[in-house]
């Protein structure tokens, strides 16, 4: 508990942390009461200073309640856009204030009375203006925190390419890791042009046990600060039409590669007192998928494993996170036999799980992940979730593997 309250309220200014317990009682007691079960007839609401009754109060509740919600989530995760949302709310409750004490009183009797009571208001929303860099994107300071050497697996495309140029970026070396030479080397070049950070690159096949072996002897004599498990593999398909070797492939890439390397770079990390891994999971961890069976399963295996070490390994100075993004625009769809759909671009979810090191055990990127995600673990019964979830993946299964 005490932990939990140290991660919900370290960093933020009081007054913030204050207004971040009002939104939060606001979101979870008072507007669903208000909502629920306050009578149509009582029920009040006012916006701008305009007061509404009855049905048109219970209407007028609802953006408030997502307002509320909405600014929980923009305190607690440091959104970026509360920089400048916050600061306009407040002023539109002062403008309420003033517009509804001038309307009640009249006259310029009342106008005066609504400048002096929405005069805090103001005051307040001045405040948070003023502190709006508390809400700017940070630089991450990846060497100040976890030292000089990251290693990123699956570098050579696509999300892994990604996050090792924005490591390279804030500064880090990188180790550069997976089967395709040529492009290793093209980025490895990129990265050193660009940032002036020294970059190995070590080609292995993480799918078998001596390149495992291999990647490890290849930075033994190097302290990797940050472990980033990206390489990864994706098989679209009926269980009973899928290859047995290939689904061998893909546990021991998604799965036991990313344990054997965390268990043998996380000691050292202790020994150290700091270091950070950040494992790419996916949003397809999080609930049963027929027709992608193995990869979800085995991308559950990779958040159970972060989120346990993120509780595990705090208490050495040790950062884990994990990384889960929903599609994203990779060649990882053609690998997997996917049908090709729409994804995220690779920026923003490389930024989310390095912004997310250090704050929370894991990040499920973009909304409709995080929904999908919700919905399907808290809300619906497990064979109705399943259901669901079969239904979507036919659409992205080509016919003759469904
Ligand atoms: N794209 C998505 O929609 C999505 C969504 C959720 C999660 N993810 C996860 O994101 C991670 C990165 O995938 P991506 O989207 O960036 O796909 P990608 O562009 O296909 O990249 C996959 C990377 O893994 C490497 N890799 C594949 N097999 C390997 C092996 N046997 N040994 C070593 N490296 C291997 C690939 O390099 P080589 O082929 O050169 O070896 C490549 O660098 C994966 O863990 C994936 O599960 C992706």
């Amino acid at each position: 508990m005490r932990e939990w309250l140290y991660d919900v309220f370290r960093e933020r200014p009081w007054w913030m942390s204050a207004s971040l317990i009002f939104c939060a009682w606001m979101a979870i007691f008072y507007v669903p009461w208000d909502l629920f079960v306050k009578p149509v007839a009582r029920d009040e609401e006012v916006w701008l200073g305009i007061e509404v009754h009855g049905v048109a109060a219970k209407l007028a509740a609802l953006p408030h309640w997502f307002v509320y919600a909405a600014a929980v989530y923009g305190f607690r995760r440091r959104r970026p856009w509360m920089g400048f949302w916050a600061p306009v709310y407040v002023a539109q409750i002062a403008v309420s204030i003033l517009v509804w004490k001038a309307l009640e009183t009249g006259g310029s009797r009342g106008l005066l009375l609504g400048a002096a009571w929405s005069l805090p208001m103001f005051a307040f929303a001045l405040l948070f203006w003023r502190r709006r860099d508390y809400f700017a994107p940070r630089p991450l300071g990846l060497v100040r925190r976890y030292g000089e050497w990251a290693l990123v697996t699956g570098a050579s495309s696509g999300i892994g390419a990604e996050l090792a140029r924005q490591i390279a970026a804030d500064g880090m070396n990188v180790v550069l890791s997976a089967r395709r030479s040529d492009r290793l080397a093209r980025l490895a070049s990129e990265l050193e042009k660009a940032h002036g950070i020294a970059t190995r690159v070590v080609v292995a096949d993480l799918a078998e046990r001596e390149g495992q072996a291999a990647l490890l002897d290849a930075v033994a004599d190097l302290e990797i600060g940050l472990l980033v498990n990206n390489a990864g593999l994706g098989y679209q398909g009926r269980f009973d039409l899928q290859d047995g070797e290939r689904l061998r492939r893909l546990l021991t890439l998604n799965c036991e590669a990313p344990l054997v390397l965390t268990h043998a770079l996380v000691k050292p990390m202790c020994e150290r007192g700091r270091g950070a891994v950040l494992f790419t999971g996916s949003a397809s961890g999080y609930q049963p998928l027929p027709l992608r069976a193995a990869y979800a399963a085995s991308k559950a295996f990779d958040r159970i494993l972060g989120e346990s070490l993120w509780g595990e390994l705090r208490a050495a100075n040790i950062d884990v996170t994990v990384l889960d993004p929903g599609s994203t625009q990779t060649e990882f769809q053609a690998m997997a036999g996917e049908i090709p759909h729409p994804g995220d671009a690779v920026e923003g979810v490389a930024r989310a799980g390095l912004e997310a090191l250090g704050q929370q055990p894991s990040v499920l990127v973009g909304w409709w992940s995080w929904l999908r995600a919700n919905v399907a673990t808290r809300l619906l019964t497990r064979p109705i979730a399943i259901h669901a979830a079969h239904h979507m993946m036919e659409a992205q299964t080509p016919e003759d593997m469904r």
